[in-house]
């Protein structure tokens, strides 16, 4: 069975629209690993869009589950991260304009500050992941690097479903590049992870990947949460899931 990790920085969102403490990334998480969840996924951007400090801290104290700090490869939040001491973090880029993680890290092309960064993380008993394309050389760098797991960006696969659909030439071959990249990342002996633009109507064909360990998904449960609840929401992603 693939593991479902949820992201909840949009309920973050929804708090930060109004200056609130609510609704709380507490309650929403707790509620999450009630319906299932196997990891509660947050991203400290540098701005604090969304997740705040605090947050992080919170959700260290009352998780059952395990704590996925996505971040940037930045000092403070490096910082941050070895004092909160997350389960997982995952390393992304992060671009101040961008509505939401744009493209995969360029882990080939940055080896020696990611693998410092990647060193430091790991020394502290954080298990690392890198957010990266669905790309055979970036999951080289990966291993190089000494990184735990990749998490491969599926952004272009939720596109090409939806302009083009399931039986599009597009969407075969871009299934086909995270095919070939999770099976590049296993024999690399790096956990396979997937994420981003993942929906109920994507969600399929994908869970066909062998060695699938987890999916981060984020968007779609919260936005499905607003008509059917956060733990029903979490149930019918995980049972689409189910292959
Ligand atoms: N994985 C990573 C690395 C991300 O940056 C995001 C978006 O925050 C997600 C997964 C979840 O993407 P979505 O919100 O589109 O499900």
């Amino acid at each position: 069975m693939i593991k479902l990790g949820v992201n909840i920085d949009h309920v973050a969102t929804l708090r930060q629209a109004r200056k609130e403490i609510f609704p709380s990334v507490v309650k929403a998480a707790a509620l999450c690993e009630k319906a299932g969840a196997n990891s509660i996924t947050a991203h400290l951007r540098e701005d604090r869009r969304h997740i705040q400090d605090k947050d992080i801290y919170d959700l260290r104290q009352s998780l059952k589950t395990k704590l996925n700090l996505e971040m940037a490869v930045n000092e403070e939040i490096i910082n941050i991260a070895l004092d909160v001491k997350p389960d997982y973090v995952c390393l992304v880029p992060e671009k101040r304009m961008e509505l939401t993680t744009e493209g995969g890290l360029d882990a080939a092309g940055q080896k020696e500050k990611l693998a410092k960064a990647v060193a430091k993380l790991k020394r502290a008993g954080i298990i690392v992941s890198m957010f990266i394309d669905p790309d055979i050389a970036q999951t080289d760098a990966c291993k190089e690097i000494q990184a735990d797991c990749v998490e491969l960006h599926t952004g272009r696969y939720a596109r090409c479903f939806k302009e083009y659909g399931a039986d599009s030439k597009e969407f075969k071959e871009e299934l086909e590049r995270i095919r070939s990249a999770s099976a590049k990342a296993v024999e690399n002996g790096l956990i396979l992870n997937a994420g981003h633009g993942l929906d109920y109507d994507n969600i399929k064909p994908i869970c066909s990947i062998a060695k699938m360990n987890e999916f981060n998904i984020g968007f779609a449960i919260i936005a499905e949460s607003v008509f059917s609840g956060l733990e029903s929401a979490v149930k019918k992603i995980k049972d689409l899931m189910k292959i």
